[in-house]
């Protein structure tokens, strides 16, 4: 048999070429553990028996998907970081009175992307916001696309919006037509697929403490490259940037970085 490391290295090789995924831009111990867990409950002994056993059935492949992409996710995620947003952010992106170009990048099961159409829904109609929503993991998308969430995910939710844009339906929230139609969802590999141009507002939240260093120091020049001049990097509250200036950005607040003109 392989040393552990070798095989983890076959295995990734392996990943990559059956999927597109490299596991070698995750933090290395973290996915171990993950994925070790999941075989070992699953009855496999290595990686490449897991590996194996994806080839033959497509479940597996699939819990190995669920299991790698965390979808965690919630409305407001962090709702000081959404008042900023509202109060001071956007209020400068709308300045110049062009329709804002917005992506949220990783967006998981939906809650980003609907958070930002009821956000923009504060300065606009809905009928002119346009939302760009992209993940990895298409089993995420499709739950995004039907929009169906129970209370937990509710919880940052002003109690404005929640009587505004969602009905109850028996457990669950479902978020209003008006606004799913502001959101386009795509299948989108950060780590492998060419970015689109020339946003006003990138959103990627809480999926860079995944990468590594390296795979990081990538993204945020692709982010910075996918901004137009004066646009907005908006990150998760344990994604500081520590030297934002190297990538062509400044800091406009806690967790925010401004394009520079
Ligand atoms: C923890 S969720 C974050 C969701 C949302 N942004 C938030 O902050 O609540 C991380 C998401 O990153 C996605 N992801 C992981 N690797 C990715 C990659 N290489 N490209 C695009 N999305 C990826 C996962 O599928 C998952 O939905």
């Amino acid at each position: 048999m392989l040393p552990v490391s070798d095989e983890y290295i076959e295995f990734i090789h392996s990943i990559k070429q059956k999927t597109g995924i490299d596991l070698s831009l995750y933090k290395e111990a973290q996915m171990k553990r993950r994925l070790t867990s999941l075989y070992e409950k699953q009855g496999f002994k290595t990686f490449m028996e897991f590996y194996q056993a994806m080839t033959k059935d497509k479940k597996v492949l699939n819990d190995f998907l669920d299991r790698m992409t965390i979808n965690v996710s919630e409305f407001y995620r962090n709702g000081k970081r959404w008042e900023v947003l509202q109060q001071k952010i956007l209020p400068s992106l709308m300045k110049n009175g062009r329709k804002l170009k917005v992506w949220s990048a990783a967006c998981s099961t939906g809650e980003e992307p609907y958070s930002l159409a009821m956000v923009l829904s504060q300065f606009m109609s809905l009928s002119e916001i346009s939302i760009l929503a992209t993940d990895l993991d298409a089993n995420a998308i499709e739950k995004a696309k039907i929009g169906l969430y129970t209370e937990r995910a509710l919880a940052e939710v002003p109690i404005k919006i929640k009587q505004t844009h969602f009905t109850e339906q028996g457990a669950f929230y479902k978020v209003s037509d008006e606004v799913k139609r502001t959101v386009s969802f795509r299948q989108h590999n950060l780590l492998n697929d060419p970015f689109d141009k020339q946003f006003d507002l990138i959103v990627c939240r809480n999926v860079m403490i995944y990468f590594t260093d390296e795979a990081k120091d990538i993204l945020y020049r692709k982010f910075s490259d996918a901004l137009r001049p004066g646009g907005v990097f908006f990150v998760g509250s344990t994604e500081q940037i520590f030297n934002p200036s190297v990538y062509k950005l400044e800091t406009a607040d806690t967790f925010f970085y401004r394009k520079q003109v």
